[in-house]
């Protein structure tokens, strides 16, 4: 049972057996970045199945607060194809209040990039957990383009104000932290910026902002640099406009993640999600989760813009693993999700070098770590990652009702619904759920749909 009113969800485990074909909402990054280079792009471009999670329903109302025209159309009846009217790249107004950035950073990461380069005062405030997100990481490089940022302690933290922006140079500017947030921030702000700026990443991140580019016929250079990474090279201001667009946004493979471990952990259970995108900056746990021994199909269906098609996932005994480090952020999001996945396989699973999962949307290690120490689970934390001693028999085992919590985090709020629906012999409560709309309002609807033993 899920009470969204009383913000909490009693689940009651599933016995196996679950047959299913699902499809999920549009991607949520793709759909945020979208709507950006949809409000900068010169005239009407079309976007399908945009995902209207919480997070990105805050990024449609600062780009029309920012005078942009988003309007529904009805292409498909499913209510998530829409219009967005570009004004070009200069085409943006001064906002007239704050721009609610609610939980996401990638709003408020990559929306500063393109107010960094825009002749207005702007502020950027989110919800209690985005406002304690670290934020030197996107100023640094914008105050070396020429904006000025301030912030919360020092400018590290939201709310945020351009001071001043516009009148950017180009930089180059190797990206501390694994991250597209901030890679895509500084390519946003480069089309703002006189020259060619150049990001060398240690390790590729996802590369929808560069996809997305592509397709607006923007001139973007993407080369492999001889010590690994990549090296992005993008024209500012003299680099043309940005053409509109016409996309048909993938599901988003963050939420089949935990469609796919409900598939691979349920006995005699096989799920099929379909239509969802398969960028590899996005699906290192399909490939961690084959080491493991997952019994997994995938078939393309599409490669345009991004790659898309359908994954089967079929129950399977799972051995421990030590995920690889290169392996980390193509699957920085799923790690909740893989947290009970390994709880399941057989032995030790050890995931070192995630040290950034502590400044997601929450302490990642210490929200699973909590939460699956009240489980029972052999865990233990360090400061980039944890170990896992898993069971493979702990859905049979006996034991009194348990608590677990969401930390406000709507990854870990869901990780643990597929938890709860796997520990079949007990109730498991799990408090603060509502944030589960941040990216996946449907998932409850989904969840209905499981018989419940
Ligand atoms: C995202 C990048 C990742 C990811 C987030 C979405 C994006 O963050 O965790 O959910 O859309 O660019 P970082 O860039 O901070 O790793």
């Amino acid at each position: 049972m899920i009470d969204l009113k009383l913000d909490k969800a009693l689940i009651t485990g599933i016995a196996g057996g679950v047959s299913l074909d699902i499809e999920v909402p549009g991607d949520k990054s793709i759909s945020h970045r979208a709507i950006m280079l949809g409000g900068l792009a010169d005239g009407k471009s079309s976007v399908s199945n945009l995902s209207l999670s919480i997070d990105n329903r805050a990024t449609i109302a600062a780009f029309r607060k920012l005078g942009i025209n988003i309007k529904k159309q009805n292409l498909t009846g499913s209510g998530k194809d829409f219009i967005i009217t570009g004004k070009g790249l200069y085409g943006l107004k001064e906002p007239e209040s704050i721009i609610n950035t609610a939980n996401s950073g990638t709003l408020t990461r990559l929306l500063i990039g393109i107010l960094a380069g825009n002749d207005f005062f702007s502020v950027l405030s989110g919800d209690k957990y985005l406002n304690s997100r670290p934020m030197k990481r996107v100023r640094e490089p914008l105050s070396l383009m020429g904006a000025e940022i301030a912030g919360r302690r020092g400018g590290n933290y939201p709310p945020l104000a351009v001071l001043k922006g516009g009148k950017l140079k180009s930089i180059y500017y190797e990206v501390p932290v694994p991250s597209a947030q901030v890679k895509s921030c500084i390519m946003l702000a480069a089309l703002f910026a006189e020259g060619n700026t150049v990001i060398y990443e240690k390790k590729a991140t996802r590369d929808h902002t560069e996809n997305l580019l592509k397709l607006q016929g923007y001139p973007v250079r993407i080369e492999t640099h001889r010590a690994g990474g990549s090296l992005i090279s993008i024209k500012g201001n003299n680099g043309g406009g940005l053409h509109p667009f016409e996309i048909v946004i993938p599901g988003d493979f963050s939420s089949a993640s935990f469609f796919i471990a409900l598939g691979i952990l349920c006995k005699d259970s096989e799920i099929t999600v379909k239509n969802i995108l398969l960028n590899e900056k996005r699906t290192g746990i399909l490939k961690i989760l084959k080491m493991m021994g997952a019994n997994l199909d995938l078939t393309v269906t599409g490669e345009f813009p991004e790659r898309v098609g359908d994954i089967r996932a079929k129950y399977s005994r799972l051995q421990g693993v030590t995920v690889p480090s290169e392996t980390v952020s193509d699957m920085i999001d799923e790690f909740p999700v893989f947290s009970v996945i390994a709880s399941f396989a057989e032995g030790k699973t050890t995931v070192t070098g995630a040290e950034e999962l502590r400044v997601k949307e929450s302490d990642r290690i210490k929200a699973i770590v909590s939460n699956l120490v009240r489980i029972g689970i052999e865990i233990k934390e360090s400061e980039d990652g944890f170990e896992i001693i898993g069971n493979p028999d702990l859905n049979e085992s006996k034991a009194v009702p348990i608590i677990l919590d969401s930390f406000g985090d709507h990854r870990i709020a869901m990780s643990m619904v597929i938890m709860g629906l796997l520990l079949k012999n007990r109730q498991t409560e799990i408090h603060d759920i509502r944030c589960i709309n941040t990216s996946f309002p449907e998932f409850f609807n989904i969840i209905s749909r499981l018989p419940v033993y």
